[in-house]
C-alpha cells in the first residue's frame, strides 16, 4: 500500500473523512532551483512533477476537489523569459497530461482570466476541459492568470450588467448571488488551504472562498512536496477545531 492510500487513523481507531476541497499555493520552485544552481525553469519543471504526485495522492486519499495556484495575475510581472517558460510548461502539461487525467478519473477545469492568454493556450485549456468533462473521481482546478480580487471584481461587474439589463433586482443580491458569479460557482469552498515554502500569506488566492478554510503553511519547497507532506497537512487539518463562527461549549 502506498503512503497516500493508507487510511488516516486517529486515537480510538476512527478514520475521519478527507477534507472535501483542498487548495494549494505551490511555492518555492525558484528557491529550489537557486539552491541547486540550476535555471528557474528547471525548478518549475520539478514543480510540475510534484503536481503530478499530489494529484495522484489526492485521488487516493479521497479528496474530491483540488485547486492548484499555478499562475497568478501578478506573475505576468515576472521577466518575459520566465513567463514564457512557465506558460510553455503549463501548456505542455495541459496537452500531455490529459490522457493520464482521464485514466485517473480527473476532471480538469481552469479558473482565472483565461482571456489573458493567447488563442493557442486558450484552445489547449478548452480541449483539456472538454476531454475530462465526464470524470467524477477528483476535480482539479488549475488557477491560471488568477487573482482573488480580480475574480470578485469580475463577478461584481457581471451582476452590475444583469442589473442594468433589468435581469436582476439589486436588492436581491446576497452572498449566494455573488458566489454564483465567481469562477468557482457551484463548487464547495476549500476546507483546507496549504502553502508550501514557509511563506505565511494567501497572495490573492481564493479570497472569497477561504472565509472558513483552515490554513496550513509547510516549510517544504514545492518541487520536494510528496504524498507524505499532503498526509501531514490533512492530519493537522483533522486536529483543528472548526466552528464556523459558532461556539462548541
Ligand atoms: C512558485 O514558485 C510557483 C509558481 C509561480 C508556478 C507554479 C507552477 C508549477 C508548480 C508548474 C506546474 C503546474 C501545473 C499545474 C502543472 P516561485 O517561482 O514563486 O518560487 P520562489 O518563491 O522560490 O521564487
Amino acid at each position: 500500500m502506498s503512503a497516500a492510500s493508507q487510511p488516516i487513523l486517529q486515537a480510538g481507531g476512527t478514520t475521519p473523512p478527507a477534507p472535501v476541497h483542498v487548495g494549494i499555493i505551490m511555492d518555492g520552485n525558484g528557491r529550489w532551483a537557486a539552491a541547486r544552481g540550476v535555471p528557474r525553469a528547471l525548478g518549475h519543471k520539478a514543480g510540475a512533477e510534484a503536481t503530478r504526485r499530489v494529484v495522484e495522492a489526492a485521488g487516493q486519499m479521497g479528496i474530491s476537489w483540488l485547486t492548484l495556484f499555478a499562475f497568478s495575475s501578478e506573475n505576468w510581472r515576472r521577466p518575459a523569459d520566465e513567463v514564457r517558460d512557465l506558460t510553455g510548461l503549463l501548456r505542455h502539461y495541459l496537452r500531455h497530461e490529459v490522457g493520464q487525467l482521464v485514466e485517473k478519473g480527473v476532471r480538469l477545469r481552469v479558473i482565472g482570466d483565461r482571456s489573458a492568454f493567447g488563442p493557442g493556450m486558450q484552445a489547449e485549456i478548452e480541449r483539456a476541459e472538454a476531454a475530462t468533462l465526464g470524470n467524477t473521481r477528483l476535480n482539479v482546478n488549475v488557477a491560471l492568470s488568477y487573482g482573488g480580487r480580480a475574480e470578485i471584481a469580475r463577478a461584481a461587474a457581471a451582476l452590475a450588467r444583469h442589473a442594468v439589463a433589468g435581469e436582476i433586482d439589486p436588492a436581491s443580491i446576497d452572498e449566494a448571488t455573488l458566489a454564483r458569479h465567481l469562477d468557482t460557482a457551484g463548487m464547495p469552498d476549500p476546507d483546507l488551504i496549504i502553502r508550501t515554502s514557509g511563506e505565511s500569506r494567501l497572495s490573492n488566492f481564493l479570497l472569497w472562498q477561504c472565509a472558513y478554510s483552515e490554513l496550513i503553511f509547510q516549510p517544504v519547497l514545492w518541487p520536494d512536496y510528496d504524498a507524505g507532506h499532503l498526509r501531514e497537512a490533512v492530519a493537522e487539518f483533522h486536529r483543528r477545531d472548526r466552528r464556523f463562527g459558532a461556539r462548541t461549549g
